[in-house]
């Protein structure tokens, strides 16, 4: 399966919901290939960290910034792969395009405040265009940095129900040490000590669903 974990806006989480789908997928024992598409390259770098650690289960990854580029990468390289992961900076890009046109399934990972729930508009429209060109394609928002499941999560629900493009992945990521942590050594919360039960299970429940 080909992923896009995407938004047009900032700071909502893809890198670190792309590393960690990517490491726990890899613990399944899938083969797995990640591409950032951001030329900040915090996923690369991630996986960088990750071969320098020598950890194992083992990551491929790429960095291409340029859509065109990026989208003959993943189709070249897709057969030999259980899974692509496709992580892409947080604006309208060549690269957030071009990996919606290959992807089958749009992640997009969102806080729950009222600024990150209408930015949702600017995905929608993007969800729209690529769907002319991809029309398989899926598009699922999951909450991350909740503070706690509570009244905010359930007001996001309804906003993103206002978009009939978008479906709600009720497995909302927590904002925890440990997501910040792990990422520096390109570990996914699964594997990072000191281990945090509750990220382990938001995890372990993101990855359930969407292959549910
Ligand atoms: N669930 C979480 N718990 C704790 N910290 C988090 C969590 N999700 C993200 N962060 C932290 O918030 C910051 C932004 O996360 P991240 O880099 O994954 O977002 P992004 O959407 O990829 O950003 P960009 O648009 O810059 O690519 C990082 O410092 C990350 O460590
Ligand atoms: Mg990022």
């Amino acid at each position: 399966m080909i992923f896009t974990i995407g938004h047009t806006k900032g700071g909502v989480g893809k890198t670190v919901v792309t590393v960690n789908l990517a490491a726990a997928l890899a613990l399944q024992g899938k083969s797995v290939y990640l591409v950032d598409g951001d030329r900040q390259a915090s996923s690369f770098y991630a996986m960088q960290a990750r071969r320098q650690e020598e950890i194992d289960p083992t990551i491929d990854y790429d960095n291409e910034p340029d859509g065109k580029k990026l989208a003959a990468l993943v189709e070249s390289k897709a057969k030999n792969y259980d899974h692509v992961l496709i992580d892409v900076g947080g604006r309208d890009s060549s690269a957030l395009r071009a990996a919606l046109v290959v992807s089958d399934l749009l992640l997009i990972p969102f806080a729950p405040r009222s600024l990150d729930v209408w930015a949702m508009a600017d995905i929608d429209e993007l969800i729209n265009e690529a769907r002319k060109i991809n029309p398989k394609l899926k598009a699922k928002a999951v909450i991350n940095g909740a503070d706690a499941v509570g009244n905010d999560n359930k007001a996001a629900l309804d906003v993103v129900a206002q978009y009939p493009n978008i479906e709600y992945l009720d497995a909302p990521i927590g904002r925890r040490k440990s997501f910040a942590s792990s990422i520096g050594y390109g570990q996914s919360v699964l594997e990072h000590k000191p281990k945090d039960r509750k990220a382990i299970a938001e995890v372990t429940r993101l990855l359930n669903i969407v292959f549910a």
